[in-house]
């Protein structure tokens, strides 16, 4: 039997840091302008690595995990811009099925289809997902995450009761920041929960690889023309603490 190797890519740069800080027998490999840390959290092996942007520099990173470093599962985390209107900043989104909203090879396939896999949404392996879902609302429910935050911090990012959604996640090669974007992706996607650039690039690699994998992401933004205004300190003061805080308890 393989050795359980986890993979943690993240979306992050500063969520990557405080991961690696954890490491113990840490090393570093820098290959195709990425760094790769391996090392033991908990002690299981890991390889932490920072995705990049995007579906193609997502898909690549993971790829490389999988072959040069034999992960056996892959846990994924990030910021997400919502799209569900009961979604706040902060809360917590967790993938049943990943789409790529903007595949489409019609006429010749039906829209979202993956070329040759015939399928148009993945679904994360159930077991894993499970355990890691109820331990995420655990965390959640006893304030584990917000608690790493000051008040004055809660509020200035209208963060208010914090929870975990399980549902339907749309990665593409696009930031969403406007409503109208949004109305035209509910238009064709209807049980979107929330939007970003990766995790169903990462979904269709690790599926062909059969290597399983957990999408989780933090809601930074509601995907409208205020998108940006706090983006930056959302991801550098917040997302990253919260990003830290669910790896280190997901794993062992
Ligand atoms: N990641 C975080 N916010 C996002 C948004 N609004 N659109 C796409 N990806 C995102």
């Amino acid at each position: 039997m393989n050795v359980k190797r986890i993979g943690i890519l993240g979306a992050m740069p500063e969520e990557i840091s405080g991961i690696v800080s954890l490491l113990k027998d840490k090393q570093e490999v820098i290959k195709g302008m990425r760094k790769y840390y391996t090392g033991i959290i908990n002690d299981v092996e890991v390889v932490v690595v920072f995705s990049r942007w995007g579906k193609v520099a997502s898909a690549t990173t993971v790829t490389h995990l999988i072959i040069e470093f034999g992960i056996t599962e892959l846990i994924f985390t990030g910021v997400a811009g919502a799209i569900n209107k009961d979604l706040n900043i902060g809360d917590i989104v967790i993938a049943d099925s990943l789409v790529q909203h903007d595949l489409d090879a019609r006429p010749i396939m039906d829209r979202f289809e993956i070329p040759l896999l015939g399928k148009t949404e993945l679904f994360p392996p159930k077991k894993n997902l499970n355990r890691i879902i109820d331990r995420v609302a655990e965390l959640v429910k006893n304030e584990g995450l917000i608690n790493l935050l000051s008040l004055k911090q809660q509020e200035s990012f209208l963060l208010i009761n914090q929870k975990v959604v399980v549902g339907q996640i749309a990665s593409g090669d696009k930031f969403f920041s406007s409503d109208l974007d949004k109305e035209n992706l509910l238009a064709i996607l209807p049980d979107v929960l929330c939007v970003e650039m990766e995790g169903a690039a990462v979904a269709q690699v690790c599926f062909e690889y059969d290597v399983s994998y957990v999408i989780i992401r933090i809601i930074s933004d509601v995907a409208n023309e205020n998108a940006v205004v706090n983006f930056n300190e959302f991801v550098s003061q917040v997302a990253s603490k919260f990003g830290v805080e669910i790896i280190l308890n997901l794993i062992g």
